[in-house]
């Protein structure tokens, strides 16, 4: 970190973490936040669902809502960014206070509700950005009232179609009552059928193709994991996101730990890694997986990617890092590719979990 990131984050770190996080976004957008020099270098350049990523290190839905500051997460080195949750109309999501740090636990507990501006408005941001280097995907949601949310889910992908490079099924949030269910095999199975046809539908008439994936909790058991793998197979999905937040509050030392909602941070690590290593078993490694959950290291990040990841994401670290954790991660992962003699990406993904 410089110092004037330091500065930055000590600042940020005295203030409520929701208020923190608007202003860290609004320095973003601003131009105010220190600038970070990205990591490049080819050996971290890889080719996931076809599209060329310049390196596999993105930011994780949640932290870009609304697609206030894509551009400038992409700028400070990361290979992606996730917008969302999008859902079709805005909503003003839980009361607050509902984000709280964990800090003796490098970790946080978000209650959020799915709290963003709707597909049109994020549309409309997305429109009017100028040309980018690097992906943005949209993590696709549904209103808390929805009474059909397999709808909402195409309803916002229809209104995102071609203005992002991948877009994401969030069934796995803690935070709307009943969505997790839609992980359950017949939920799911009829969950994914309309949304593949929907996605069908698009690239037919666009002839555009956009990735579709899934996004799915660390809460689950190896028979709900294996039902999953069975219909993403089935289905045709093309990527599956391992994990979301954890309603777990197992080995935490926090006073804020007895808040409702989903924790995320370093004490999702393990869990969640184990949910990715058993995904790429289930899946025979036929699906590309992206993981996610308690990356705060190059180490993490590599750890993730041998177990079977293709991209890695992350969030909570950097409510205590910054953003400069991004590229710092990438140069110690081309370190740890170089170390370990891999003189291409894909040669370190499912390294320690051959199928
Ligand atoms: C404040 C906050 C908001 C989040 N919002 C979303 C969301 O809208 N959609 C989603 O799929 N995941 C959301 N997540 C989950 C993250 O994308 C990620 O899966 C999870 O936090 C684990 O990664 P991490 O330990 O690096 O934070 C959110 C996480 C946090 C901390």
């Amino acid at each position: 970190m410089t110092d004037f990131e330091k500065l930055g984050m000590t600042a940020l770190r005295r203030l409520d973490p929701e208020t923190a996080h608007r202003l860290a976004i609004k320095a973003l957008v601003k131009g105010w936040a220190p600038t970070v020099k990205p990591y490049e270098d080819e050996l971290l350049e890889t080719e996931v669902f076809g599209l060329r990523f310049c390196n596999p290190v993105g930011v994780a839905a949640g932290f870009d809502k609304n697609a206030e500051a894509p551009l400038a997460m992409l700028a400070s080195g990361f290979g992606f960014v996730e917008i969302g949750a999008v859902t079709p109309r805005p909503q003003p999501g839980n009361p607050r206070p509902r984000l709280f740090r964990l800090t003796e636990d490098r970790a946080a507990i978000n209650r959020f509700g799915f709290n963003n501006d709707g597909v049109e408005a994020v549309a409309a941001r997305l429109r009017a950005l100028p040309g980018r280097r690097g992906f943005i995907w949209a993590n696709l949601g549904a209103n808390k009232d929805s009474e059909d949310r397999a709808a909402d889910y195409v309803t916002v992908m229809q209104g995102l179609w071609g203005l992002v490079e991948a877009m994401t099924i969030n069934v796995s949030s803690p935070n709307t009552e009943r969505l997790r269910d839609l992980q359950g095999r017949a939920a799911l199975d009829a969950l994914l059928a309309r949304c593949i046809e929907a996605r069908d539908a698009l690239t037919e008439e666009t002839l555009r193709q956009t990735p579709l994936l899934l996004k799915i909790s660390p809460d689950l058991s190896e028979a709900e994991l294996a039902d999953i793998a069975e219909v993403c197979l089935e289905r045709g999905i093309d990527g599956i996101v391992a994990t979301n937040t954890t309603l777990s509050r197992d080995g935490l030392a926090s006073r804020h730990a007895g808040e409702a909602g989903g924790l995320s941070g370093a004490p999702l690590f393990q869990r969640s890694t184990a949910v990715l290593r058993q995904m790429r078993r289930l899946t025979g490694g036929a699906i590309p997986l992206v993981g996610v959950g308690g990356i705060s290291s190059a180490e993490d990040a590599y750890a993730k990617i041998r177990a079977g990841a293709s991209l890695v994401q992350l969030y909570t670290a950097m409510i205590y890092e910054g953003p400069s954790l991004g590229p710092r991660i990438a140069e110690g992962l081309a370190a740890l590719l170089r170390r370990d003699g891999c003189y291409q990406f894909e040669m370190a993904v499912g390294a320690d979990n051959p199928v």
